[in-house]
């Protein structure tokens, strides 16, 4: 059923697009990555070169492998040719509404009229999405989770007008990249966000107030729940202003203030404390460095 598939693009090269088309490149795929800026894309093609590495450094795959893999990713900057031969396009650009919209509209031109065209968005509406082309039963969300190559789950989205057959296809494909699919209608934050957003949110509520501090909350919950980060720790890779928007969706989408974002994320994410990217949230990152180092704003009582 998913040989039909055989070429994939993926849009935008960062931290998501670049573990997708690994995951794709590694299952057979040819895949067609595209970026507005080839220097983004060389430095993409670079990290999952670093990450197939640490693979076959574990046994998981062979260098033959792993350059047979390289060998099936191309590289674009021009949409039109990434887009004029593939069988499904992964939309993973910034996590932006209007640039969403903006992109599927011109996939919609683009690309070939069977073409199915998923969204690896974290919580913007697939129905949405859909809504600006001329094919609503081919959009879906297709939500991998970050670190893509590592993580099981898929977490498949229908829009209101989604085929039944394309929701069956995704789910079969997700198979075969060796992930776990797992279905969710299109709510606000789908599943996934719904639940872990709130539990991020209240962790830093609970830091605000003084609960307790920035180790002694994600231990809690590392030991406690055995989740493998904390949620401060885990806010800080996922990025507060990621975080920030996700609950905006849910608090807009759903209309209760239980989802309002708390004070002390908006303000991090207004001075641009952003996590791990940024080099510092509620940690402090060095590179090359692998020591979680509590913020030295989060390090007395008295912050
Ligand atoms: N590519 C390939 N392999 C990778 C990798 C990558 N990008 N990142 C890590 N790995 C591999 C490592 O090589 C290692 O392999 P082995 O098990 O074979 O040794 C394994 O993954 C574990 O990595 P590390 O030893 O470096 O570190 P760790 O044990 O601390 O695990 C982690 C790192 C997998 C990130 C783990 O901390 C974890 O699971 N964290 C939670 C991640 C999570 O919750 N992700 C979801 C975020 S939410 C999201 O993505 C969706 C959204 O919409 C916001």
């Amino acid at each position: 059923m998913t040989d039909q598939l055989k070429i994939v693009t993926v849009i935008g090269s960062g931290t998501m697009g670049n573990g997708i088309c690994h995951v794709f490149a590694q299952s057979g795929f040819q895949v067609h990555m595209m970026d507005i800026n080839q220097g983004a894309l060389d430095k993409a093609v670079a990290t999952i070169g670093k990450n197939m590495d640490r693979q076959v450094a574990k046994g998981g795959m062979t260098e033959e492998n792993k350059a047979a893999a390289l060998g099936r990713i191309k590289t674009f900057t021009d949409m039109g040719e990434a887009v004029k031969s593939a069988n499904l396009v992964v939309e993973a650009a910034t996590e932006n509404v209007e640039l969403k919209l903006n992109i599927f509209r011109q996939l919609d031109k683009l690309s070939p009229a069977d073409c199915i065209l998923a969204s690896n968005t974290s919580s913007i509406s697939i129905t949405k999405i859909a809504s600006v082309t001329g094919r609503p039963g081919k959009v879906i969300g297709m939500h991998f989770m970050n670190p893509v190559p590592v993580m099981k789950l898929v977490e498949v989205i229908n829009g209101y007008a989604t085929d039944a057959a394309i929701t069956q296809l995704i789910c079969k494909l997700s198979e075969q990249l060796g992930k776990i699919p797992c279905v969710a209608n299109d709510y606000p934050g789908f599943v996934a966000n719904r639940i872990l957003m709130p539990m991020i949110n209240e962790a830093i509520i609970s830091l605000m107030e003084g609960v307790a501090g920035v180790t002694e909350i994600d231990t809690i919950m590392k030991l406690g729940m055995a989740h493998p980060m904390g949620p401060l720790q885990l806010a800080d890779f996922i990025g507060l202003d990621t975080c920030m928007s996700i609950m905006n969706v849910l608090y807009a989408g759903l209309g209760n203030t239980k989802y309002a974002p708390c004070p002390l994320l908006v303000n991090m994410v207004q001075a641009g404390y952003l996590g791990a990217k940024s080099g510092e949230g509620f940690y402090k990152y060095t590179a090359g460095s692998k020591d979680l180092v509590v913020s030295a704003r989060f390090k007395s009582k008295e912050w």
